[in-house]
C-alpha cells in the first residue's frame, strides 16, 4: 500500500529521524524539490535510495547536512568553498569537495569518486529533521528515475509511496528546481550544474566558474566523471588468474571478498565501491570480478563496473 504524506509537525520529524537512523528512506521537503533521504552513514540505507528509484546507474548523491560545521567533518573546504558556504549558505547550493580520509559517508553514496557533494538546505523542516538525524543525509530528488523532480509531496507519494518508510508534507517547495551544484577540486571551479543559485552570483564571488563542456583540453582539477580504480579491472570472471583477486557474488563464488554471499542485489550495491576501494592495492595484478545478473540493481552495479574497466583498457 502507498503510504500518504504526514504533515511535518515536531512529532512526525522526530518519528522521520528516527525512521532515518534505522536505515529506512524518508521523503522529505527543501527549498528546492523533496529528497528521497536515507543515513549517508549506512550502505544499505544508501543502496535502497538507488533500488527505490530504479536508477540504472550510480550517480553520486548530494549530502544533506544541518550546518557548515558538520559539512566541514566530512569534506575539505577551501578557501572559495568557505566564501561560498557563508555567502550562500544554507541554501540552493552544493558543494562537491574532496573526501576526508576519515569521513564516515557511504563509498556508494560518492559512487566511488574521493569527493562528496554536501549542502545546507535553508527549509526550516528538512533542518530540523537533519538536526534530530544526526548523521548526514543522502538525498536525491525523491522521483523516479527519469520522472521530473517533485515540488509537492503528492508527487512524492505517487510516484516513490510504495518505496519510503514516511514522506514529510510542509506543502509546495518554495524555489522547485534542483540546487546548482559546484565541483571544488583543486582547479578550476567548475559548474557541475545550473540550479537555485544563479551561476552570475557565483561568479560574482569566486570568479569564472568551468562548464564541464569547456572543451577537450580539460583543466586540472576537473572531475573524472566516474570511479576508476588504479588496478585493471577484469569482468565475467570465474575465478582468479595468478596474481589477480577475485570478487564473487553469490553463494556458489569461491572463499574470499564477495559482493553478496547470499546473491542479494542491494547488498551487493552496498558492498561494491568499498570492496573495490579495499582491494585497489599494489600486492595484487588486477581485480576479477564475477558476473552480476542484469537485472534490478544489478544494471546500475555492471554500469559502474563496465566503466570502471573501460577507463584502463
Ligand atoms: O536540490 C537538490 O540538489 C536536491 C535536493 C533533494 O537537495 N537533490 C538533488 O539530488 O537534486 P540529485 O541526486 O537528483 O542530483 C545530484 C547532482 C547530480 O547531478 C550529481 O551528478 C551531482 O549532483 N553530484 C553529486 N555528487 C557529486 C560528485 N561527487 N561529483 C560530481 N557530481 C556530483
Ligand atoms: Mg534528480
Amino acid at each position: 500500500m502507498p503510504i500518504r504524506p504526514e504533515s511535518a509537525n515536531t512529532q512526525a520529524i522526530a518519528r522521520a529521524a528516527e525512521l532515518l537512523r534505522a536505515g529506512q528512506l524518508v521523503a522529505f521537503p527543501t527549498e528546492t524539490v523533496y529528497g528521497l533521504g536515507a543515513d549517508a552513514t549506512d550502505d544499505r540505507a544508501v543502496a535502497a535510495i538507488f533500488a527505490a528509484k530504479r536508477r540504472p546507474q550510480f550517480n553520486p548523491l548530494i549530502c544533506h547536512l544541518p550546518d557548515a560545521a558538520s559539512a566541514g567533518a566530512l569534506v575539505a573546504f577551501d578557501r572559495r568553498a568557505g566564501r561560498l558556504a557563508e555567502r550562500f549558505g544554507p541554501g540552493a547550493l552544493s558543494l562537491v569537495l574532496p573526501r576526508l580520509a576519515d569521513c564516515p559517508v557511504s563509498r556508494l553514496a560518492s559512487a566511488g569518486l574521493d569527493s562528496l557533494a554536501v549542502r545546507v538546505p535553508a527549509h526550516p523542516v528538512a533542518l530540523e529533521l537533519l538536526a534530530a538525524v544526526g548523521r548526514p543525509v543522502a538525498a536525491p530528488s525523491a522521483n523516479r528515475s527519469g520522472r521530473v523532480s517533485p515540488t509537492r509531496a503528492n508527487h512524492v507519494a505517487e510516484d516513490l509511496g510504495g518505496e519510503v518508510a514516511m514522506i514529510l508534507d510542509a506543502g509546495r517547495c518554495e524555489i522547485g528546481l534542483e540546487s546548482t551544484v559546484v565541483g571544488l577540486l583543486g582547479g578550476d571551479a567548475v559548474l557541475l550544474r545550473p540550479g537555485g543559485v544563479p551561476a552570475e552570483a557565483i561568479e560574482a564571488e569566486i570568479g569564472r566558474l568551468a562548464q564541464p563542456s569547456d572543451g577537450p583540453v580539460q583543466s586540472p582539477g576537473m572531475l573524472p566523471s566516474h570511479y576508476a580504480p588504479a588496478l585493471p579491472l577484469r569482468l565475467d570472471a570465474r575465478s582468479a588468474a595468478p596474481g589477480e583477486v577475485l570478487v564473487g557474488f553469490g553463494p556458489d563464488a569461491p572463499a574470499g571478498p564477495n559482493l553478496s554471499p547470499t546473491g542479494e542485489l542491494t547488498e551487493a550495491a552496498a558492498n561494491l565501491f568499498a570492496l573495490l576501494h579495499d582491494l585497489d592495492r599494489p600486492e595484487f595484478s588486477a581485480i576479477a570480478v564475477m558476473a552480476v545478473p542484469d537485472r534490478g540493481l544489478g544494471r546500475a552495479i555492471n554500469d559502474r563496473l563496465r566503466r570502471a574497466a573501460a577507463s584502463r583498457a
